[in-house]
């Protein structure tokens, strides 16, 4: 008995000896080969059923050497599984290791869109004037983006937008002027507000996109005329373009303005000679404008013998497109990063 204990003892320690340096070795492993001794079955238990044909003067003795046996075998196992569960997590550890000093790949700068630039600039030419931005919603309602405007249900007028339904009542906005009544009904005069956005037509060719941007402006004040429009609108087009720039007004018609102008700008690529872009007439028209129907201020609560005002619409597109001499609209939304990469601040953000 004596001797098996001792034979046990000594498999063991060559076990742990080898198997313990053994970097293979998993806990699993471990597991079973303690299992193998330790558990109801394992050896150093059938050793304890032995005890019973061991000489009654002897059973002290062996008893003591067996338990000794059965906790130095504990013991080891336990601290084996601690070193194993260590090793573990230092090789978990070593391979996720970060290293937060590693220079990043370069991914690219992105510019800034010429939409947004020409937006950008806008604001910030009409915010030196005294206007603020209000940004209304894209899915309008009816009755903001034409009835308010004197754009009756079945009026003909509707036609000069062909618009795209949500709802009866809902729309995708086809102009930014569902704006200026949002305004109006929440702000007492004077007025000098920006609103920029997207609007939505059904409309696509080169020239014309189903969404686009516009820039609303609306001055509501004592006074108002039809040549602080032409002033304000000169001024824009110096700093939009050049110093030369000048400014024409056509007549025209919108039901929410009277009376309605159609605004020209003379062309910045020839001088006003003629050439492809203003199609030999030296003029471009670039936006809608006019003085603030009195039925519009009057849905809006505002009294039109006090006050008057004027409004424009800008298409930020067709700003885009002379300015930076784009002859397709849809090179715009194509998302081309060629394309993109000529503009915007050099890729600065
Ligand atoms: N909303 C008009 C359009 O989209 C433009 C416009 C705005 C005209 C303001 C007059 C006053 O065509």
């Amino acid at each position: 008995m004596k001797e098996q204990i001792e034979s046990i003892r000594r498999e063991i320690e060559q076990w742990l000896g080898q198997a313990g340096a053994d970097p293979a070795l998993k806990r699993e492993g471990l597991f079973a080969y303690k299992m193998e001794h330790l558990g109801k079955t394992g050896k150093i238990s059938a050793l304890s059923k032995g005890m019973r044909d061991v000489a009654p003067e002897e059973r002290p003795e062996v008893g003591k050497l067996l338990s000794d046996l059965r906790r130095w075998a504990e013991e080891n196992f336990d601290s084996l599984e601690q070193e194993l569960k260590k090793r573990e997590l230092e090789k978990k550890y070593s391979s996720e290791r970060l290293d937060v000093t590693m220079p990043a790949r370069f991914a690219g700068t992105g510019s800034i869109h010429p939409v947004t630039l020409v937006k950008n600039e806008l604001i910030d030419i009409f915010s030196g004037m005294g206007f603020d931005v209000f940004e209304g919603p894209e899915i309008e309602r009816d009755y903001y983006n034409f009835q308010a405007l004197n754009i009756p249900a079945d009026h003909p007028a509707r036609d000069m937008q062909d618009t795209f339904f949500v709802t009866k009542e809902f729309l995708l906005r086809s102009q930014t002027s569902s704006g200026q009544i949002r305004v109006m009904e929440n702000r007492k005069p004077p007025i000098k507000v920006l609103s920029p956005g997207r609007v939505y037509r059904s409309d696509s060719d080169a020239t014309h996109s189903p969404m686009f941007h516009q820039m609303e402006g609306l001055v509501v004040d004592k006074n108002v005329t039809l040549n602080d429009l032409k002033g304000m609108l000169d001024e824009f087009a110096r700093r939009m373009f050049s110093s030369e720039t000048k400014t024409r007004l056509r007549p025209s018609y919108f039901p929410f303005t009277e009376p309605s102008v159609e605004v020209d700008l003379s062309c910045s690529a020839c001088g006003g000679k003629g050439c492809r872009i203003c199609k030999g007439t030296g003029w471009i028209e670039v936006l809608g404008a006019g003085m603030v129907n009195r039925r519009v201020l009057e849905n809006c609560g505002i009294d039109p013998d006090e006050y008057t005002g004027f409004a424009f619409g800008i298409g930020l597109e067709r700003i885009a497109m002379i300015k930076y001499g784009i002859g397709d609209i849809r090179l715009l939304f194509e998302g081309d990063v060629r394309f993109l990469k000529q503009f915007g601040n050099g890729g600065r953000v």
